[in-house]
Formats: C-alpha cells, sequence, structure tokens
C-alpha cells in the first residue's frame, strides 16, 4: 500500500518535470515555475532523483535578480493557460530584472534555505549534495539580504510583503481587511484562465483579481522599485508564515555555512538577523487574547486578528518558548483539531468566514501540514505530529494528489474531497518525504 503511494508519487513528479529541468507544479492551471512550489518539490526528488532536485533549485535560481531578489513565477515557455502571464507582469521594466528570463516582480515565502538543508540531510552522498550548496548558498544569502535591506522600513526584523501572491496564501480572509482600505481601484478587463480549469467556487472571485491586478499595476509604475513600493503600496503586511520562513531559512543557512567552516561575518549576520526577528515577531505578531502568531498591516499600522494556518508556522522556526508553544498548540487543538475536521484547516473554522471548499479560506494544504507536522515533533508534539502526517496520507489516499482538500471529515466519505489542480507537484513531494521520514 505504501508501494503504490510512493510510486503514484512519484509518477506524479515525473510527470510534472519539464525538459528545460523545472516543475510544473500542474498541468493547464499552472503552466510555469513557482518560487516555493520548486523548494518542496526539490524535497520530494532529493529521496530518489537528485540530478532533478538540483535541476529545480538550479532553475529557479537562474532567474535570479541581480539585486537578489527571487521571484515568484519564472516564465521559461509560452503558455496562454495562465494568466497573468509575462507580458502582464513585464519585468523587464526593473534595472535588477535577469535578461535571459522572464519572471514576475513578486516573490514567495522564502523556503530555499531550509530546502538546502534539507537536501543535505536526504541525500547519501555528501560531497556531491555539498558541493552543491557551496555553489548556491550565497544566492540564498543575497536573497535573505535584500529582504532585511529593502522590505523591513522600521528595522524591526520583519518584512513585508507587498501583494497576498507573495504570502503563498492568496485569497486568505486575511486580506479582504485590506481590500476594505483600497477604495476607488480599477475595474481591469482581463480574461481568467484558472476558472477555465477550476470551478470558478474554488478560487479568487473576479474583484479580488481587481486587487491583485491594481497592486501589480503600482509597483509596475515604478519599475518595481522597493523603496517607492514602500512609499505607495496600500498592501505592506508582515505575515507570520512568510517571516517563519525566513527565520528557519536564516538557521539553514547558518547550519550549512558551519558545515562548509569559514564564512564567520555571514553566520554573524545570520545570528543577529534571526536574533531581532524572533523578538520582534514575539513582541508584535503574538496576539495574547487569541494565543495565535497573526499579520500586521504595517500600511495601516494596526493587527489583522484572525487565526490561520499560518499563525501555526512559527512552531517550525523554533519562534515561541515552551510555554507559548503549549499555549498555541492547545489552541490548534481545540480550534482547529475538532474530531470532525482533518487538521489543518487554512482558516479558523469557527469564523464565518470560513470556506472548506475555496482555496486558502479553509481548505486543508499538504505544504502547511508539512510545516506543522515538523512544528510539532520540535517542540516534543510527537503524538500530535503523527496524527498530522497520518491524516495527510488518509486526504491523499482517499482523494489523490490534489492542490487542497476539504477539513470537513464527512465530506470524504461521500465523494470526492480535493480540490483545485490534481496532479498537483508540492502533494505528491511532501507525501514522498513524510512516508520517507521515521515517525
Ligand atoms: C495563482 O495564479 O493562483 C497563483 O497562485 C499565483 O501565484
Amino acid at each position: 500500500m505504501i508501494d503504490n503511494l510512493l510510486d503514484s508519487a512519484k509518477q506524479v513528479l515525473n510527470g510534472n518535470f519539464q525538459p528545460k529541468g523545472f516543475s510544473i507544479p500542474c498541468d493547464g492551471l499552472y503552466p510555469f515555475q513557482w518560487n516555493w512550489d520548486s523548494g518542496f518539490i526539490a524535497i520530494g526528488f532529493s529521496h530518489y532523483d537528485f540530478e532533478k532536485a538540483k535541476s529545480e533549485v538550479k532553475t529557479l535560481l537562474d532567474a535570479q535578480w541581480s539585486n537578489g531578489f527571487i521571484p515568484h513565477i519564472v516564465f521559461h515557455n509560452e503558455s496562454d493557460s495562465y494568466f497573468p502571464g509575462a507580458e502582464f507582469h513585464k519585468s523587464e521594466l526593473s534595472p535588477y530584472a535577469p535578461k535571459d528570463h522572464k519572471t514576475t516582480g513578486l516573490t514567495q515565502p522564502p523556503v530555499l534555505g531550509f530546502v538546502l538543508e534539507e537536501m543535505y540531510h536526504i541525500h547519501k552522498n555528501k560531497d556531491e549534495v555539498l558541493a552543491f550548496v557551496k555553489n548556491h548558498i550565497d544566492q540564498v544569502f543575497n536573497c535573505h539580504k535584500h529582504l532585511y535591506e529593502h522590505r523591513d522600513p522600521k528595522n524591526e526584523g520583519l518584512v513585508y510583503i507587498y501583494h497576498n501572491w507573495e504570502s503563498g496564501t492568496d485569497n486568505s480572509p486575511m486580506w479582504d481587511e485590506v481590500w476594505e482600505t483600497m477604495t476607488d481601484i480599477p475595474t481591469y478587463e482581463f480574461e481568467r484562465r484558472d476558472t477555465s480549469h477550476v470551478d470558478a467556487s474554488q478560487r479568487p472571485s473576479n474583484q479580488e483579481y481587481n486587487y491583485y491586478l491594481h497592486l501589480i499595476e503600482i509597483a509596475k509604475a515604478h519599475n518595481y522599485d522597493d523603496a517607492k513600493i514602500t512609499e505607495l503600496s496600500p498592501f505592506l503586511i508582515q505575515d507570520p508564515l512568510f517571516n517563519a520562513m525566513l527565520i528557519k531559512s536564516n538557521q539553514a543557512l547558518i547550519n550549512l555555512y558551519e558545515i562548509i567552516g569559514g564564512e564567520t561575518e555571514k553566520i554573524n549576520t545570520l545570528k543577529a538577523w534571526n536574533t531581532l526577528s524572533k523578538k520582534s515577531f514575539n513582541d508584535k505578531l503574538y496576539d495574547k487574547e487569541l494565543k495565535a502568531y497573526i499579520h500586521y498591516d504595517l500600511r495601516n499600522d494596526r493587527p489583522l486578528r484572525h487565526v490561520s494556518s499560518s499563525s501555526f508556522s512559527p512552531l517550525f522556526a523554533s519562534v515561541p518558548d515552551a510555554d507559548r508553544a503549549k499555549e498555541i498548540i492547545d489552541n490548534l487543538m481545540t480550534v482547529f483539531g475538532k474530531e470532525e475536521f482533518y487538521l489543518c484547516a487554512s482558516f479558523d473554522p469557527n469564523s464565518d468566514k470560513f470556506n472548506p471548499k475555496k482555496y486558502w479560506r479553509g481548505p486543508v494544504w499538504i505544504n502547511l501540514n508539512w510545516i506543522v507536522f515538523h512544528g510539532l515533533k520540535s517542540y516534543g508534539y510527537n503524538e500530535l505530529a503523527t496524527r498530522v502526517k497520518n491524516e495527510t496520507i488518509e486526504l491523499i489516499t482517499k482523494n489523490g494528489f490534489y492542490e487542497y482538500f476539504d477539513a470537513r471529515k464527512e465530506i470524504h466519505e461521500s465523494g470526492s474531497g480535493g480540490y483545485g489542480g490534481n496532479n498537483f507537484s508540492w502533494s505528491a513531494a511532501l507525501l514522498i518525504d513524510l512516508l520517507k521520514k521515521e515517525n
């Protein structure tokens, strides 16, 4: 049974790998290379095809901008099955964008640091993996440097995102409060492509796309200049998931530089970033009443007081102390861990904004489960971690390698509870990793 599942997962991954050496997240809906998708995919490939794992990371880093920025999509090929494509994003407006790759001017949660460390631990040939890490580690360091230097205007150690697509949790109800502040935005003429692949009830609305496009138009009007974005973007959010990935990746880079040897200055810089980031994270992004890490709206200087799966990601980056971790995990179990739900819904199931079918407004996502699984384990909550792992395996076994899954257990008894794209790469990649890992 486990062998079958592993084989099916490998088939999905192999099927999505492209001749140019990167993987698409899934056919039709996402026909290019996505940043954090590639990171998770590389972890899966590391278990059985290290050449592909290396290629996944390398093709993404080949499109890094000269200022260190790593884009969220690399348009390696032409495709008319996706909107908005390269001709909308126009990365060539920025003087830092590469000449030989078309990309977006947005980024995604910075996973590559801990991806390199996972690759190091998984792959048996340490000389080979270390040679690869040595070749690319500075590129990841430069990306972090860019984030701290250009996206942390108050020097708090908490970097902002300027677009919901940078959060990874694209249409989270969190952003509704930001959209309410954006009045008088134009109505754009555009043709959605996503809703020709997936039922519209599982995707963001057209009005949401208006906001998404508007934010990009503001950045484009200033050639993706960071200082102008800081000054003008109505969407400047300190996101707990994005910052947790950065902190985890900082620590991974420290560990890897220590294995490589030398580089004391970079190690000290990374340590200083993490000390400040963790302190501010706990001081500013922890809501004592909600007992959860939350988002902060830097533009409007106010917390966004909602609990989502992103609220639990700081466990993965060792942000809370043991007492706070316990408080968060108790909260996770009372709200998200009720018997009728699979762990871990992407948004608070008690909220009237919870929608178990719609993308990031409720469904379970495999990458967040993987992050929560590792977070729980690192604080010694092994039984709970095993529950997350088993439920993740169950969701995929029952439905297939979907992009996201209904959190309500009853749905899976009566029909399919898998939504969005099928044969989705990171669902397969992270399942491989979970199956290969000890409990
Ligand atoms: C989409 O098009 O929905 C993507 O997630 C954007 O990154």
